[in-house]
Protein backbone atom coordinates (compact mmCIF):
# COMPACT_ATOMS: atom_id res chain seq x y z
CA UNK A 1 0.00 0.00 0.00
CA UNK A 2 2.89 2.40 1.29
CA UNK A 3 4.39 1.92 -1.94
CA UNK A 4 1.48 2.13 -4.27
CA UNK A 5 0.49 5.63 -2.49
CA UNK A 6 3.94 6.85 -2.86
CA UNK A 7 3.74 6.14 -6.82
CA UNK A 8 0.96 8.03 -7.37
CA UNK A 9 2.93 10.92 -5.04
CA UNK A 10 5.46 10.70 -7.05
CA UNK A 11 3.73 10.86 -10.42
CA UNK A 12 1.29 13.49 -9.26
CA UNK A 13 4.60 15.51 -8.22
CA UNK A 14 6.24 14.91 -11.56
CA UNK A 15 3.04 15.33 -13.90
CA UNK A 16 2.53 18.75 -11.93
CA UNK A 17 6.43 19.48 -12.65
CA UNK A 18 5.87 18.48 -16.49
CA UNK A 19 2.69 20.91 -16.89
CA UNK A 20 4.76 23.68 -15.42
CA UNK A 21 7.58 23.50 -18.02
CA UNK A 22 5.06 22.45 -20.83
CA UNK A 23 2.91 25.56 -20.17
CA UNK A 24 5.58 27.60 -21.55
CA UNK A 25 6.81 25.84 -24.53
CA UNK A 26 3.73 24.34 -26.95
CA UNK A 27 5.20 21.03 -28.46
CA UNK A 28 1.77 20.74 -30.36
CA UNK A 29 1.55 24.39 -32.46
CA UNK A 30 4.43 23.56 -35.00
CA UNK A 31 2.57 20.01 -35.54
CA UNK A 32 -0.63 21.48 -36.45
CA UNK A 33 -1.19 20.83 -39.92
CA UNK A 34 1.42 18.49 -40.88
CA UNK A 35 1.73 15.22 -39.33
CA UNK A 36 5.01 15.01 -37.31
CA UNK A 37 7.84 12.21 -38.01
CA UNK A 38 7.07 10.27 -34.93
CA UNK A 39 3.64 9.72 -35.66
CA UNK A 40 4.41 8.68 -39.49
CA UNK A 41 6.45 6.33 -37.66
CA UNK A 42 3.27 5.18 -36.30
CA UNK A 43 0.87 5.00 -38.53
CA UNK A 44 3.95 2.29 -39.72
CA UNK A 45 3.74 0.43 -37.01
CA UNK A 46 -0.17 -0.37 -37.22
CA UNK A 47 0.64 -2.04 -40.30
CA UNK A 48 3.69 -3.85 -39.63
CA UNK A 49 3.62 -7.73 -38.58
CA UNK A 50 4.68 -7.92 -35.22
CA UNK A 51 6.92 -10.36 -33.54
CA UNK A 52 5.61 -11.26 -30.29
CA UNK A 53 8.93 -13.10 -28.89
CA UNK A 54 10.71 -9.61 -29.00
CA UNK A 55 7.47 -7.86 -27.77
CA UNK A 56 7.67 -10.29 -24.85
CA UNK A 57 11.34 -9.20 -24.55
CA UNK A 58 10.85 -5.33 -24.61
CA UNK A 59 8.13 -5.80 -22.04
CA UNK A 60 10.31 -7.41 -19.95
CA UNK A 61 12.92 -4.83 -20.14
CA UNK A 62 11.22 -1.47 -19.85
CA UNK A 63 7.42 -2.03 -19.11
CA UNK A 64 7.09 -4.62 -16.47
CA UNK A 65 8.14 -2.26 -13.44
CA UNK A 66 5.21 0.22 -13.50
CA UNK A 67 2.50 -1.68 -15.57
CA UNK A 68 3.44 -5.49 -13.80
CA UNK A 69 4.11 -8.94 -15.17
CA UNK A 70 0.90 -9.35 -15.72
CA UNK A 71 -0.24 -5.93 -16.94
CA UNK A 72 -2.45 -4.91 -15.10
CA UNK A 73 -1.27 -1.26 -13.32
CA UNK A 74 -1.94 -1.17 -10.01
CA UNK A 75 -5.41 -0.69 -8.53
CA UNK A 76 -5.96 2.98 -6.84
CA UNK A 77 -2.80 4.54 -8.20
CA UNK A 78 -1.35 6.15 -11.34
CA UNK A 79 -0.21 2.98 -13.21
CA UNK A 80 -3.28 1.55 -15.76
CA UNK A 81 -3.61 -1.55 -16.83
CA UNK A 82 -2.72 -2.30 -19.72
CA UNK A 83 -3.48 -5.99 -20.24
CA UNK A 84 -5.99 -6.97 -23.51
CA UNK A 85 -6.35 -2.64 -24.84
CA UNK A 86 -6.70 -2.24 -28.54
CA UNK A 87 -3.30 -3.08 -30.26
CA UNK A 88 -3.92 -0.12 -32.66
CA UNK A 89 -4.93 2.28 -29.61
CA UNK A 90 -1.88 0.90 -27.35
CA UNK A 91 -0.09 2.06 -30.65
CA UNK A 92 -1.65 5.55 -30.83
CA UNK A 93 -1.27 6.54 -27.14
CA UNK A 94 2.70 5.65 -27.51
CA UNK A 95 2.68 7.76 -30.10
CA UNK A 96 1.01 10.37 -28.36
CA UNK A 97 3.53 9.96 -25.39
CA UNK A 98 6.03 9.86 -27.94
CA UNK A 99 5.46 13.29 -29.53
CA UNK A 100 4.46 14.75 -26.33
CA UNK A 101 1.05 14.69 -26.97
CA UNK A 102 -0.10 13.11 -24.11
CA UNK A 103 1.87 14.88 -20.73
CA UNK A 104 3.15 11.97 -18.61
CA UNK A 105 6.53 12.75 -17.91
CA UNK A 106 7.39 8.87 -16.88
CA UNK A 107 6.00 7.71 -20.07
CA UNK A 108 7.28 9.89 -22.26
CA UNK A 109 10.43 8.81 -20.98
CA UNK A 110 9.70 5.15 -21.44
CA UNK A 111 8.34 5.21 -24.69
CA UNK A 112 11.24 7.00 -26.39
CA UNK A 113 13.74 5.74 -28.77
CA UNK A 114 16.13 4.79 -26.54
CA UNK A 115 13.48 1.64 -24.95
CA UNK A 116 11.14 1.55 -28.44
CA UNK A 117 13.59 2.21 -31.09
CA UNK A 118 11.37 2.62 -34.16
CA UNK A 119 7.69 1.14 -35.56
CA UNK A 120 8.63 -2.51 -35.46
CA UNK A 121 9.16 -2.83 -31.75
CA UNK A 122 6.25 -0.17 -31.05
CA UNK A 123 4.14 -2.94 -32.82
CA UNK A 124 5.54 -5.75 -31.51
CA UNK A 125 5.13 -4.46 -27.59
CA UNK A 126 1.86 -3.52 -28.18
CA UNK A 127 1.18 -6.72 -30.02
CA UNK A 128 2.30 -8.49 -26.71
CA UNK A 129 0.78 -6.56 -24.19
CA UNK A 130 -3.10 -6.94 -26.33
CA UNK A 131 -2.68 -10.18 -26.36
CA UNK A 132 -2.55 -10.44 -22.25
CA UNK A 133 -5.96 -11.43 -20.54
CA UNK A 134 -6.98 -9.08 -17.71
CA UNK A 135 -7.36 -8.40 -14.42
CA UNK A 136 -10.67 -10.63 -12.71
CA UNK A 137 -10.14 -8.66 -9.45
CA UNK A 138 -9.19 -4.78 -11.13
CA UNK A 139 -10.57 -1.85 -8.42
CA UNK A 140 -14.43 -1.06 -9.13
CA UNK A 141 -16.64 1.86 -8.21
CA UNK A 142 -19.90 1.34 -6.56
CA UNK A 143 -21.48 -1.02 -7.52
CA UNK A 144 -25.26 0.87 -6.10
CA UNK A 145 -24.31 3.18 -9.30
CA UNK A 146 -23.82 0.67 -11.88
CA UNK A 147 -27.74 0.64 -13.53
CA UNK A 148 -27.44 4.65 -13.73
CA UNK A 149 -24.15 4.12 -15.29
CA UNK A 150 -25.56 1.77 -17.84
CA UNK A 151 -27.79 3.85 -19.02
CA UNK A 152 -25.96 6.94 -19.01
CA UNK A 153 -22.70 5.10 -20.84
CA UNK A 154 -25.11 3.58 -23.74
CA UNK A 155 -26.45 7.38 -24.13
CA UNK A 156 -23.36 8.76 -24.26
CA UNK A 157 -20.42 7.14 -24.88
CA UNK A 158 -21.29 3.51 -26.59
CA UNK A 159 -20.94 5.11 -30.12
CA UNK A 160 -17.09 5.56 -30.06
CA UNK A 161 -16.30 2.71 -27.54
CA UNK A 162 -18.74 0.11 -28.37
CA UNK A 163 -21.38 -1.42 -26.83
CA UNK A 164 -20.14 -3.14 -23.99
CA UNK A 165 -16.98 -0.98 -24.20
CA UNK A 166 -14.97 -2.90 -25.83
CA UNK A 167 -13.28 -0.31 -27.95
CA UNK A 168 -13.01 0.59 -31.17
CA UNK A 169 -9.73 0.28 -33.57
CA UNK A 170 -10.92 2.29 -36.13
CA UNK A 171 -11.28 5.60 -33.93
CA UNK A 172 -8.76 4.08 -31.89
CA UNK A 173 -11.26 4.84 -28.91
CA UNK A 174 -9.77 2.71 -26.62
CA UNK A 175 -11.19 -0.65 -24.13
CA UNK A 176 -12.81 0.70 -21.05
CA UNK A 177 -14.70 -2.39 -19.69
CA UNK A 178 -12.53 -3.34 -16.51
CA UNK A 179 -10.21 -0.91 -16.16
CA UNK A 180 -9.12 0.42 -12.79
CA UNK A 181 -12.00 2.94 -11.40
CA UNK A 182 -9.75 5.61 -9.97
CA UNK A 183 -8.04 5.59 -13.63
CA UNK A 184 -10.61 6.00 -15.41
CA UNK A 185 -12.13 8.69 -13.23
CA UNK A 186 -8.74 10.86 -13.47
CA UNK A 187 -8.24 10.48 -17.55
CA UNK A 188 -11.76 11.31 -17.83
CA UNK A 189 -11.41 14.53 -15.30
CA UNK A 190 -8.02 15.38 -17.70
CA UNK A 191 -9.71 15.18 -20.74
CA UNK A 192 -12.51 16.94 -19.50
CA UNK A 193 -10.52 20.18 -18.70
CA UNK A 194 -7.88 20.08 -21.63
CA UNK A 195 -4.63 18.28 -19.91
CA UNK A 196 -4.94 15.44 -22.50
CA UNK A 197 -4.21 17.23 -25.26
CA UNK A 198 -4.51 14.26 -27.28
CA UNK A 199 -8.03 13.69 -26.61
CA UNK A 200 -10.71 13.23 -28.90
CA UNK A 201 -12.54 16.39 -29.59
CA UNK A 202 -15.59 15.31 -30.12
CA UNK A 203 -15.76 13.65 -27.09
CA UNK A 204 -14.65 16.45 -24.80
CA UNK A 205 -17.48 18.55 -26.31
CA UNK A 206 -20.13 16.03 -25.74
CA UNK A 207 -18.75 15.69 -21.77
CA UNK A 208 -18.49 19.30 -20.56
CA UNK A 209 -22.44 18.73 -19.34
CA UNK A 210 -21.91 15.84 -17.05
CA UNK A 211 -21.59 16.12 -13.26
CA UNK A 212 -19.47 14.71 -11.07
CA UNK A 213 -22.34 12.11 -9.76
CA UNK A 214 -22.97 11.02 -13.65
CA UNK A 215 -19.60 10.76 -14.12
CA UNK A 216 -19.43 8.48 -10.70
CA UNK A 217 -22.52 6.21 -11.98
CA UNK A 218 -20.42 5.74 -15.19
CA UNK A 219 -17.16 4.83 -14.24
CA UNK A 220 -18.72 2.15 -11.76
CA UNK A 221 -20.38 0.54 -14.55
CA UNK A 222 -17.14 0.64 -16.71
CA UNK A 223 -15.05 -0.59 -13.67
CA UNK A 224 -17.94 -3.22 -13.10
CA UNK A 225 -18.14 -4.51 -16.74
CA UNK A 226 -16.45 -8.13 -17.51
CA UNK A 227 -14.66 -7.73 -20.88
CA UNK A 228 -14.30 -11.21 -22.61
CA UNK A 229 -10.72 -11.59 -22.42
CA UNK A 230 -10.49 -12.07 -18.47
CA UNK A 231 -7.70 -14.00 -16.90
CA UNK A 232 -9.10 -16.94 -14.52
CA UNK A 233 -9.05 -16.28 -11.01
CA UNK A 234 -5.53 -16.38 -9.79
CA UNK A 235 -4.19 -16.58 -12.94
CA UNK A 236 -0.27 -15.64 -13.02
CA UNK A 237 1.36 -15.05 -16.33
CA UNK A 238 3.78 -17.77 -16.62
CA UNK A 239 6.19 -15.49 -19.06
CA UNK A 240 7.34 -13.80 -15.76
CA UNK A 241 6.73 -16.39 -13.83
CA UNK A 242 9.89 -15.31 -11.55
CA UNK A 243 8.75 -12.06 -10.80
CA UNK A 244 8.46 -10.94 -7.09
CA UNK A 245 4.64 -9.83 -6.87
CA UNK A 246 4.84 -9.42 -3.14
CA UNK A 247 4.32 -5.25 -2.64
CA UNK A 248 1.82 -4.59 -5.53
CA UNK A 249 -1.88 -4.99 -4.48
CA UNK A 250 -3.60 -6.35 -7.22
CA UNK A 251 -6.68 -5.01 -6.22
CA UNK A 252 -8.48 -3.38 -3.43
CA UNK A 253 -11.31 -4.41 -2.82
C1 LIG B 1 8.07 4.27 -14.65
C2 LIG B 1 6.73 3.73 -14.83
C3 LIG B 1 6.29 3.29 -16.21
C4 LIG B 1 6.99 2.53 -17.13
C5 LIG B 1 8.38 1.93 -17.00
C6 LIG B 1 6.09 2.35 -18.27
N1 LIG B 1 4.89 2.98 -18.03
FE1 LIG B 1 3.28 3.04 -19.27
N2 LIG B 1 2.28 4.26 -17.98
C7 LIG B 1 2.78 4.69 -16.76
C8 LIG B 1 1.83 5.63 -16.17
C9 LIG B 1 1.97 6.33 -14.83
C10 LIG B 1 0.75 5.76 -17.11
C11 LIG B 1 -0.49 6.64 -16.99
C12 LIG B 1 -0.22 7.91 -17.73
C13 LIG B 1 -1.23 8.98 -17.49
O1 LIG B 1 -1.83 9.02 -16.42
O2 LIG B 1 -1.41 9.82 -18.40
C14 LIG B 1 1.08 4.88 -18.23
C15 LIG B 1 0.27 4.72 -19.34
C16 LIG B 1 0.53 3.85 -20.38
C17 LIG B 1 -0.35 3.63 -21.50
C18 LIG B 1 -1.70 4.29 -21.73
C19 LIG B 1 -2.78 3.48 -21.09
C20 LIG B 1 -4.15 4.08 -21.18
O3 LIG B 1 -5.12 3.31 -21.25
O4 LIG B 1 -4.30 5.29 -21.11
C21 LIG B 1 0.26 2.70 -22.30
C22 LIG B 1 -0.27 2.14 -23.60
C23 LIG B 1 1.53 2.37 -21.69
N3 LIG B 1 1.66 3.07 -20.52
C24 LIG B 1 2.45 1.46 -22.23
C25 LIG B 1 3.73 1.27 -21.73
C26 LIG B 1 4.77 0.50 -22.40
C27 LIG B 1 4.58 -0.23 -23.72
C28 LIG B 1 5.89 0.57 -21.61
C29 LIG B 1 7.25 -0.04 -21.89
C30 LIG B 1 7.85 0.26 -23.18
C31 LIG B 1 5.55 1.37 -20.44
N4 LIG B 1 4.24 1.79 -20.56
C32 LIG B 1 6.43 1.66 -19.40
C33 LIG B 1 3.96 4.30 -16.17
C34 LIG B 1 4.97 3.56 -16.78
C1 LIG C 1 -16.89 11.00 -30.34
C2 LIG C 1 -16.35 9.76 -29.83
C3 LIG C 1 -16.27 9.58 -28.31
C4 LIG C 1 -17.28 9.73 -27.39
C5 LIG C 1 -18.73 10.14 -27.63
C6 LIG C 1 -16.70 9.39 -26.10
N1 LIG C 1 -15.37 9.06 -26.26
FE1 LIG C 1 -14.07 8.59 -24.76
N2 LIG C 1 -12.52 8.54 -26.09
C7 LIG C 1 -12.66 8.65 -27.47
C8 LIG C 1 -11.33 8.52 -28.09
C9 LIG C 1 -11.05 8.55 -29.59
C10 LIG C 1 -10.41 8.34 -27.01
C11 LIG C 1 -8.90 8.22 -27.12
C12 LIG C 1 -8.34 9.60 -27.26
C13 LIG C 1 -6.88 9.58 -27.20
O1 LIG C 1 -6.21 9.24 -28.19
O2 LIG C 1 -6.34 9.91 -26.13
C14 LIG C 1 -11.19 8.36 -25.78
C15 LIG C 1 -10.65 8.20 -24.51
C16 LIG C 1 -11.40 8.00 -23.35
C17 LIG C 1 -10.85 7.67 -22.03
C18 LIG C 1 -9.38 7.43 -21.71
C19 LIG C 1 -9.13 5.95 -21.69
C20 LIG C 1 -7.70 5.52 -21.55
O3 LIG C 1 -7.46 4.31 -21.35
O4 LIG C 1 -6.79 6.32 -21.68
C21 LIG C 1 -11.90 7.56 -21.17
C22 LIG C 1 -11.85 7.22 -19.69
C23 LIG C 1 -13.11 7.82 -21.93
N3 LIG C 1 -12.77 8.10 -23.25
C24 LIG C 1 -14.40 7.78 -21.41
C25 LIG C 1 -15.53 8.17 -22.12
C26 LIG C 1 -16.86 8.23 -21.53
C27 LIG C 1 -17.20 7.82 -20.11
C28 LIG C 1 -17.71 8.72 -22.50
C29 LIG C 1 -19.18 9.04 -22.39
C30 LIG C 1 -19.57 9.97 -21.34
C31 LIG C 1 -16.91 8.93 -23.70
N4 LIG C 1 -15.61 8.59 -23.43
C32 LIG C 1 -17.41 9.39 -24.90
C33 LIG C 1 -13.84 8.87 -28.17
C34 LIG C 1 -15.08 9.15 -27.60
Amino acid sequence: MKTANLGKRTTRLLTGICFATLASASWSEPFKDVAPPHLKEFEEAMKLEPNIDNGRQLYKRYCITCHGPEGWGVAGSGYPQIAGQLKDVIIKQLADFRAGNRDNPIMRAFSSRRSLGGPQEIADVAAYISSLPMNPRNEKGFSLRVEEGRKLYQELCSDCHGERAEGDPKRHAPKLAGQHYSYLMRQFNWIRNGYRRNADKKMVEQIQEMTPSQQVAIMSYLSHLRPDNLAPEGWRNPDFDYFDRSWRPATLH
